[in-house]
């Protein structure tokens, strides 16, 4: 089986300037010296710079209208179109984006650049605030990364009341970070604090470019994407942590970190720990280019090195003797997945709910003196460290995402590190899902289920039934591949033979499992999806959970803060497991340092099952379907096209996608100067809290 994922874009920042008007002079532009060959062979260049470069290309017709093609006839693969034109309660006012609509005007619309088509484009795709739905051009997306060295934090004061800080560790981040950049930032703060940036370690922010803090959070809030609840979208402006595969990672914030080159620098005013009163600078954003960027010396290298197709952006015909065979961690996919790279084998073997970004996985170190000290208990693994806290009864599980290189080494390394806890003592547990970007499905029905124990929640499944969209396309393609036998090998999603119906019998090869479709209309328009789809992990996903439950559900309690770059929840198989632990099991859940009076929600965006554009198209090619006239023609750009394939059903409300059901978080725990970003500090805060 082919992999998917979903994208969230979190193309970050401040700036509001969206894909904008047409007003200058073509001719003008083109007469001007060549701004890419302005910036070509530096690191580090300006943001207008790159922005220059990035305006003085044209919109060509011929890449826009395929780019156009490809998004629309790949969306009929989208679970969500139509229930995305509106969402209900307690979404209203967070989804209402009617892409179809929205794709029509950006079609008729004219751009002054191909970068202003690229955000109205990239917006309108992040309005869904849907991180598996999400349009990505590697030509633009994170080519340059916009930095400030002053990630920030929301802390709550000891009178109860919120600010908004320079990380404490700001200064500790930047240094390791951008050791090739720092005199730049240093050299700019003014008369009294240059040369100073450490200085600014804690300080309390008191205005952004003029305005109180949270306009500046809002503002953000409304472009980032990603997630449904506001909640999130506003968290995800602040710095957070993330356990990778390699160590503890930094997650800058969209206010240190954005994904274009959108602002040029930022007025603040402050006011330093220990100093009574405010400092008012600018200081500039930086941009930096690409480890992956292909070196480029003018406008003509760079489109040529950067923004063409490349292998993997299209599917292939699984049966072609010329199919090429492409490395999992190679696709483009991959490269704005929020998981670490998997096997090529378990990619094929095990489906994966993820989400993308426009943002790469982040490799910027969490400072050391923040890095757990605890010594990592047996049955650790990558993403999965396992801790005994002091108390000596409380374990800790950082659990910075469902994927891994290994399927079973996961697995193993879950089960293992939950006994070691347990036999050094443990009795309660706090699971830390921080930016967890989400991973394969069944490692989160494994966690659940292990952690649970056997009983009506968890066996046959501790997951979600699903569906998947049966329209006109889908339909034609379960018809070639079962009348003809075109995927023998079983590499195909739409093969009947991967999926159980509701009672959770296998369908038969060759069952025509779409018909007959089941149809509904949503938001006023007719669609079609498949008949419910049963569980998925059990017993062929899984090893030999033990017979009985490792904890007890009210001495476990899950912490989540976000998915990676959008901070403060967690997403996607992150979010299955976090909603079936929640609603079935009782177990608590916990959000990080939200807005007071901001409803925060435990969970990201939901899904099902995640995939792409390139996914499609090898189905569409297998099934020899390439020239129907509903196919998405092959991409010819640098692009990536995410989308939900399965949708999971909900937990309370049976009927309807969980994915629009409330999540309410049982406790938004208050950061402060001495447990933000500290994942230690914040595991033994919450054993005092829930366990004592
Ligand atoms: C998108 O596809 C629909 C058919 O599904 C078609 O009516 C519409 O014109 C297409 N829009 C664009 C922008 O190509
Ligand atoms: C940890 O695992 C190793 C081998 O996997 C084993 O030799 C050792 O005894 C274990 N230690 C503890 C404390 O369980
Ligand atoms: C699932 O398939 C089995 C075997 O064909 C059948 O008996 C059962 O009724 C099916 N369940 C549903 C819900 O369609």
């Amino acid at each position: 089986m082919i992999s998917f994922s979903w994208i969230v874009l979190a193309v970050s920042g401040l700036s509001l300037s969206a894909a904008s008007s047409f007003s200058d002079d073509a001719s003008l532009v083109s007469r001007a010296p060549d701004p890419c060959a302005a910036i070509a062979g530096q690191k580090w260049v300006a943001p207008k710079d790159a922005r220059a470069c990035f305006k003085s290309i044209q919109v060509d017709q011929t890449l826009k209208t395929n780019i156009l093609d490809v998004v629309n006839k790949t969306l009929a693969f989208h679970t969500s179109v139509n229930y995305q034109i509106q969402a209900p309660a307690p979404f209203n006012n967070d989804v209402h984006e009617d892409l179809l609509k929205d794709l029509a005007r950006i079609k008729s619309q004219r751009y002054a650049s191909d970068y202003d088509l690229h955000i109205d484009l990239s917006r309108t795709l992040k309005r869904l605030n849907d991180g598996h739905c999400v349009w990505i051009n590697r030509c633009f997306d994170s080519f340059y990364t916009n930095f400030l060295p002053i990630p920030l934090v929301l802390l709550t004061e000891k009178d109860g009341s919120q600010n908004v800080h320079i990380a404490p560790e700001a200064f500790d981040v930047a240094t390791a970070e951008f050791p090739d950049q720092i005199d730049v930032w240093q050299n700019a703060l003014p008369f009294g604090l240059k040369g100073n940036l450490k200085a600014l370690n804690g300080a309390k922010v008191l205005l952004i470019n003029g305005r109180p803090p949270f306009d500046a959070v809002n503002a953000n809030a409304l472009i980032t994407g990603s997630f449904q609840s506001f909640g999130t979208r506003q968290n995800s402006f602040f710095s957070s942590y993330n356990r990778a595969a390699t160590g503890w990672n930094y997650i800058m914030g969209n206010f240190a970190q954005q994904s274009l080159p959108l602002d040029d620098n930022v007025l603040l005013t402050i006011v330093r720990s220990g100093k009574i009163l405010p400092e008012t600078f600018v200081l500039p954003y930086r941009s930096r280019i690409s480890a992956t960027a292909v070196p480029f010396t003018d406008k003509a290298s760079f489109l040529a090195g950067n923004c063409k197709a490349v292998a993997g952006t299209n599917g292939a015909d699984v049966n072609a003797a010329s199919a090429l065979s492409i490395d999992p961690a190679e696709r483009p996919l991959a490269k704005v997945q929020q998981q670490p790279p998997i096997s090529a084998q378990d990619a094929r073997k095990h489906m994966v709910n993820v989400f993308m970004d426009a943002a790469p996985l982040s490799n910027v170190v969490l400072p050391p003196g923040l890095q757990p000290a605890l010594p990592a208990v047996n049955g650790s693994r990558t993403v999965a460290q396992f801790y005994m806290l002091k108390d000596g009864k409380t374990g800790a599980l950082a659990l910075g995402s469902f994927s891994d290189n290994s399927f079973t080494g996961l697995q193993n390394s879950l089960l293992n590190g939950l006994l070691s806890l347990k036999s050094q003592g443990a009795t309660q547990l706090v699971v830390d899902v921080s930016n967890n970007g989400g991973g394969f499905i069944c490692i989160a029905h494994w966690l659940h289920r292990i952690i649970i124990g056997p009983k009506d929640t968890t066996v046959p499944q501790a997951g979600l039934d699903t569906k998947t969209r049966a329209g006109p396309l889908a339909q034609l393609i379960v018809k070639q591949i079962t009348e003809q036998n075109l995927d023998p090998q079983g590499q195909l999603v739409f093969n009947p033979i991967q999926w159980r119906n509701a009672s959770n019998v296998f369908f038969a090869a060759g069952q025509d499992w779409l018909q007959p479709p089941v149809e509904l209309t949503i938001n006023g328009r007719s669609d079609a999806f498949s008949q419910r789809i049963g569980q998925e992990c059990q017993p062929e996903s899984f090893g030999i959970p033990p017979d009985t439950a490792l904890f007890a559900p009210d001495k476990v309690v899950i912490v989540s803060n976000g998915r990676r770059v959008v901070s403060l929840k967690c997403a996607s198989s992150c979010s299955l497991f976090s909603i079936t632990m929640a609603k079935e099991e009782g177990v608590k859940t916990v959000v990080l340092g939200g807005k007071k009076d901001t409803k925060q929600e435990y969970c990201g965006t939901v899904g099902g099952q995640s995939t792409d554009f390139s996914t499609m198209d090898t189905e569409i090619k297998t099934a020899q379907l390439k020239d129907n006239a509903l196919a998405p023609p092959d991409l010819l750009v640098n692009g990536v096209q995410g989308i939900t394939w399965r949708l999971g059903f909900g937990i309370q409300n049976k009927e309807e996608p969980e994915e629009w059901q409330d999540h309410p978080a049982d406790l938004n725990l208050p950061l402060t100067l001495s447990n933000v970003n500290n994942p230690v500090a914040i595991w033994e805060d919450l054993a005092s809290r829930f366990f004592s």
